[in-house]
């Protein structure tokens, strides 16, 4: 197994997963870069973890310009935290919704390593992608599925044209304020959440172990599986899944 990294960029860290992998990589004496917007919680982040904070806003070039402004000249591992979320019927979510969740989700993962893939090659780096297992699909969470799947899919693009290591990272559900942000609370009764904590284990792991996915909890897994080997079974037995939901 490998050493945890000496030096890393997390997005997100002001809150959730992003702030519980800068904890756990701190405790494991990483140099951190914590990105977010938030300067309170951000400070609070850091405060903690020894790390420095970027404010930037990852919607705009000059955001991503500033955290490549900061981390110039050493990023052995880039993590992307940051993200949002919407749920709702497709007809139902507003453009400018959708807008966001493709410039956070999407757009701003796929500049950032492009912008910070000359430094990561150089320090034989690692990059981790904080998908979801929305990826696969997710009813009433459709544009929110397209930022993930794409997500993945660039990761594993990546993963084969380039020499640095790359990781998916695929949750279920986790508590952290992603669903108050997003308006909606989570009311599915499985998967049931985890803890950011256990995401941030696994996650670190991953990278130590250069695993190409993780699914938090891992019995996601077998989804996954379902969904590539079969995928109109997949969608039947989820259409299923969905309208007991609704039901209960
Ligand atoms: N929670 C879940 O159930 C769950 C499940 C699967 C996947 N995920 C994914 O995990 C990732 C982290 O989510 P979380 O649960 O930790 O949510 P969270 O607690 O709401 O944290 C979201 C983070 O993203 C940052 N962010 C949002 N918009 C940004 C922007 N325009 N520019 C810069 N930073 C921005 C926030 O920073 P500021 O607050 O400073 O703006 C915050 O640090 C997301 O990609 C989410 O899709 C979450």
């Amino acid at each position: 197994m490998r050493q945890v990294p000496r030096n890393a960029v997390v997005t997100g860290a002001s809150s959730g997963i992003g702030a519980a992998v800068a904890h756990r990589l701190a405790h494991n004496g990483c140099t951190l870069l914590l990105v977010g917007r938030d300067r309170a919680r951000l400070d609070a982040v850091a405060a903690r973890t020894g790390g420095r904070p970027v404010l930037a806003d990852l919607r705009e070039p000059a955001g991503i310009g500033a955290v490549c402004d900061a981390a110039d000249g050493w990023v052995e591992l880039l993590v992307h935290g940051a993200g949002v979320g919407a749920a709702g019927p497709l007809a139902d979510t507003p453009a400018d919704v959708i807008d966001e969740l493709l410039a956070v989700n999407l757009v701003a993962p796929v500049q950032l390593t492009r912008a910070l893939l000359p430094t990561l090659r150089a320090a034989h780096g690692h990059v981790v992608f904080v998908a979801s297992v929305a990826a696969i699909g997710v009813a009433h969470e459709a544009a929110y599925s397209a930022t993930k799947a794409g997500l993945r899919g660039f990761a594993d693009a990546l993963r084969v044209e380039s020499d640095i290591g790359v990781t998916t990272v695929l949750p279920g559900a986790v508590e952290t304020p992603y669903y108050e942000r997003r308006g909606q609370p989570y009311h599915r009764r499985f998967p049931r959440p985890v803890g950011a904590e256990r995401v941030a284990a696994a996650l670190v792991d991953a990278v130590r172990r250069n695993r190409a996915e993780v699914f938090v909890p891992r019995w996601l897994t077998v989804g996954a599986r379902v969904h590539g080997a079969a995928p109109a079974l997949f969608a039947h037995l989820s259409r299923r899944m969905d309208r007991r939901e609704q039901l209960n």
